[in-house]
């Protein structure tokens, strides 16, 4: 399956109606308020957000930190949507563009922070991305990633169809950490927040089996039992250790004032 084919209208609809209105992640508005306070952000900081959906996230950086945000979405659907709900919620400094992280480029040193949850596990060349990454921070800028990863060796065979049906290229958690070293960043963190995960797809599992009829009149039968069907499997997945959830923070040397990262 492609991401297109994945985040189709249809297909981000039904995500939004488990994570909750302008979110396509785990735990929010909670993780993105966690992972800011893991910084210290002053108004007008610069953030690019890759894999933007919604929006969410980047509203409250604006709405909260005066953050000025560039969003990037593959999808046009996604993105004209997040624009939609910018216009409702009428907030400002947070600009979405669509197109392939892969192929986008900025000068140097526009950002201070680059943010990416759960997308990056789409892209296979993720060092040659971390370099791009790396270019366009400033000096001590950030690197705040939240993504799939895997345990090393081979994972059941259930695990390994997932990943190959999803089209996901993942890597190992500590792998990941490194690549990002790699590209140049110090202080690359990774933290295995796999237990985070379960309790969060368990309790998507319930709400979905609570209010069954209201997602069935909503979507179709067909999108419940998909969308309950990849949900069971990514829980045991993790249950078995196959599947990890990790969140990356790495910081580019350079001035040690801004943004200057916090231990969480
Ligand atoms: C699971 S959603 C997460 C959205 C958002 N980060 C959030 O937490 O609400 C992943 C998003 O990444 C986008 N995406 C996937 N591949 C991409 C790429 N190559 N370039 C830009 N965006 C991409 C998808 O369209 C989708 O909106």
């Amino acid at each position: 399956m492609s991401a297109e084919q994945q985040y189709s209208l249809n297909g981000i609809l039904r995500y939004e109606w488990i994570f909750g209105p302008g979110f396509l992640g785990y735990g929010e508005p909670d993780v993105t308020r966690e992972l800011i306070s893991s910084l210290d952000w002053p108004p007008g900081i610069r953030v690019l957000d890759v894999g933007s959906g919604l929006g969410g996230p980047d509203f409250l950086m604006a709405a909260e930190h005066q953050a000025r945000v560039t969003g990037v979405d593959l999808t046009e659907a996604t993105v004209q949507l997040a624009r939609e709900r910018q216009q409702e919620l009428g907030i400002s400094g947070v600009e979405f563009l669509q197109g392939d992280i892969r192929f986008l480029d900025w000068n140097p040193e526009s950002f201070d922070v680059i943010w990416s949850r759960e997308t990056l596990l789409h892209l296979p060349d993720k060092e040659a991305l971390f370099q791009k990454f790396f270019s366009w921070l400033s000096p001590g800028g950030s690197l705040v990633i939240t993504d799939y990863a895997r345990r090393p060796g081979r994972g059941s065979s259930e695990f390994e169809a997932y990943v190959q049906e999803s089209g996901y290229p993942l890597l190992e958690l500590d792998e990941y950490a490194r690549t990002i070293s790699r590209a140049g960043f110090s202080d690359a963190t990774a933290q295995d927040k796999s237990a985070e995960l379960i309790r969060y797809l368990e309790s998507h599992l319930n709400k979905l089996e609570k209010d069954k009829d209201a997602f069935c009149r909503r979507f179709s039968v067909e999108d419940y039992e998909y969308i309950k069907g990849r949900w069971q499997l990514k829980r045991d997945c993790c249950r078995q250790g196959d599947m990890k959830w990790g969140w990356f923070l790495a910081r580019k040397p350079g001035s040690e004032s801004f943004p200057v990262r916090k231990d969480i």
